[in-house]
């Protein structure tokens, strides 16, 4: 019965096509909108550290083990899962690493989309000409008011979920191949020329130092779970997104090579976006800690001022699109390719599966302007400041509040002052899926390709010539990564805060 399913969805045509959808699935929103932006809100250098280890010692790890089992089954991540549990015994509820991917798949796509909107959107603004000659205030208060209204958002959202949905309906080769070919190369320019433009600013030096220089008392310890979670976000993994393209990856390839590459490029995408926001950032008096605004209020500021802005903006945000784009896809696949195994059409599947994502994504829409008070995981903290000394009296909790409404409760006076705290429904879904379901599915996956497959198994798939980096790697994926995974939950398991 699974021999039908085998191979069904196509397998990649040349020998380079792998590494260009996996780098077209890993490179997107993660790299160039979300990465510095909460680098500038974990207080940068010790973060970028601590992010670059986890990619190092659970992501890349964990990537090679997600491939191996896609390639060795060539069926969705469920029922890559289902066969590899019964093929090695394990317990079934390893099964559930396709099935919390999935649910992860919808979670993400759904506010990924919303974002990738603001990208859309932003192609046009810049290319009108509505951001030349603007200051830091001006660019502020261009965001807040496309923020400010959930229509134009919808549009946007919705405009991005069918163009991404017309590529997966189109199915593997016919839909991702010959466009990747050709988009990537040129994102790769586009952000060495903004890199170059970027060196010519004042702010360079200061926006190294920030990205560089690592001061460990910045860091709590969510920054480490955000570290965690960012590098499983950056990479496509715990999901079954790198499974899916590795199901169709020829068989003839080796892996590791092909996996260090993926995990090299993404980093360095990171690397350089973070260096030309901060840029930026530092040369236009912004805050480095301004949160998921940070790309799109800082660089229309360096768009309206360089020469060929207008230009070089548009096409930046296009590119930005196309990044979130071919990232998008790699999100659905794994549900659409389980719905297809299931029977469904592909154009059926795609439709059902991008009608819910849609839908989910509404929320986010609202998040950020009519439900913006409506928060779920709300911390409040009370200082008494009589003394002089600013001491914490105590911290209230709800599950859910609307915070306008506790706003008008607490009334910060000159003896205490209360601080409130929580997570909308945007912040909650990416909460939710970077910070816990990422992690939980690639510490699963890296237990199940470490203890349940044998080595015998795995090399008869891998075909590493290198019998040392395979042993190295094995023993990571057995040892490390999944006690640096347990141990970042378990630390962080007052999750929230103290
Ligand atoms: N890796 C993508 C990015 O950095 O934007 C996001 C992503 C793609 C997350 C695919 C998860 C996924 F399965
Ligand atoms: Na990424």
């Amino acid at each position: 019965m699974s021999e039908q399913k085998r191979g069904m969805h196509g397998i990649w045509g040349g020998r380079w096509t792998f590494i260009l959808a996996a780098t077209g699935s890993a490179v997107g929103l993660g790299n160039l909108w979300k990465f510095p932006y909460i680098t500038g809100e974990n207080g940068g250098g010790a973060f970028v550290l601590v992010y670059l280890a986890c990619i190092l010692l659970a992501g890349i790890p964990v990537m090679l083990a997600e491939v191996l089992l896609g390639r060795k089954e060539r069926m969705s991540p469920i029922n890559t899962m289902a066969a590899m549990t019964d093929e090695t015994g394990a317990p079934k509820f390893f099964r559930g690493i396709g099935w919390m991917g999935a649910l992860s798949g919808f979670f993400i796509l759904s506010f990924y989309s919303v974002i990738a909107g603001w990208a859309l959107l932003y192609v046009g603004k810049i290319a009108s000409g509505a951001f030349t000659g603007i200051d830091a205030d001006g660019s502020g208060a261009a965001f807040g008011a496309m923020l400010a209204d959930p229509v134009g958002l919808t549009i946007w959202h919705t405009v991005f979920m069918v163009l991404t949905g017309a590529v997966i309906a189109r199915g593997v080769n016919k839909g991702l191949e010959a466009t990747l070919n050709v988009l990537m190369p040129i994102l790769f320019v586009l952000m060495l020329i903004l890199f170059g433009y970027s060196l010519t600013t004042p702010g360079f030096m200061q926006g190294f130092h920030f990205l560089f220089d690592f001061d460990f008392s910045k860091l709590s310890t969510e920054s480490i779970v955000v570290a965690l979670g960012h590098s499983f976000f950056t990479l496509s993994l715990g999901m079954g997104a790198i499974m899916a393209y590795g199901a169709y990856m020829p068989s003839k390839q080796s892996l590791g090579k092909t996996i260090l590459w993926v995990g090299l490029l993404d980093t360095l995408v990171a690397l350089v976006a973070g260096m030309i926001i901060f840029a930026i950032v530092f040369s236009n008096g912004l805050e480095p800690s301004s949160g998921p605004g940070l790309m799109f209020i800082s660089l229309p500021i360096a768009f309206g001022s360089m020469p060929g802005g207008v230009f070089f903006g548009t096409v930046f945000f296009i590119l930005v699109s196309i990044a979130a784009w071919s990232s998008a896809i790699s999100i659905a696949e794994p549900a659409v390719a389980w719905a297809v195994e299931k029977g469904g059409s592909r154009i059926v599947s795609t439709v059902a599966i991008f009608a819910v994502a849609w839908f989910i994504g509404l929320g986010s829409v609202l998040s950020f302007n009519d439900w913006a008070g409506y928060q779920a995981f709300v911390f409040i903290s009370e200082m008494d400041l009589v003394s002089g000394v600013e001491e914490k009296v105590h911290t209230a909790f709800h599950l859910f509040a609307n915070v306008n409404l506790l706003q008008a409760e607490y009334v910060n006076t000159a003896a205490v002052s209360y601080h409130i705290e929580g997570k909308t429904f945007f912040d909650s879904l990416d909460f939710l899926t970077s910070n816990i379901m990422l992690p939980l599915g690639g510490l699963l996956i890296a237990i199940f390709v470490g203890w349940f497959m044998s080595s015998d198994m795995i090399k008869q798939e891998m075909k590493m010539k290198n019998e040392a980096m395979f042993t190295i790697w094995r023993f990571v994926l057995r040892y490390i990564s999944p006690v640096a995974i347990a141990l970042i939950f378990i630390n962080s398991s007052g999750l929230l805060k103290y």
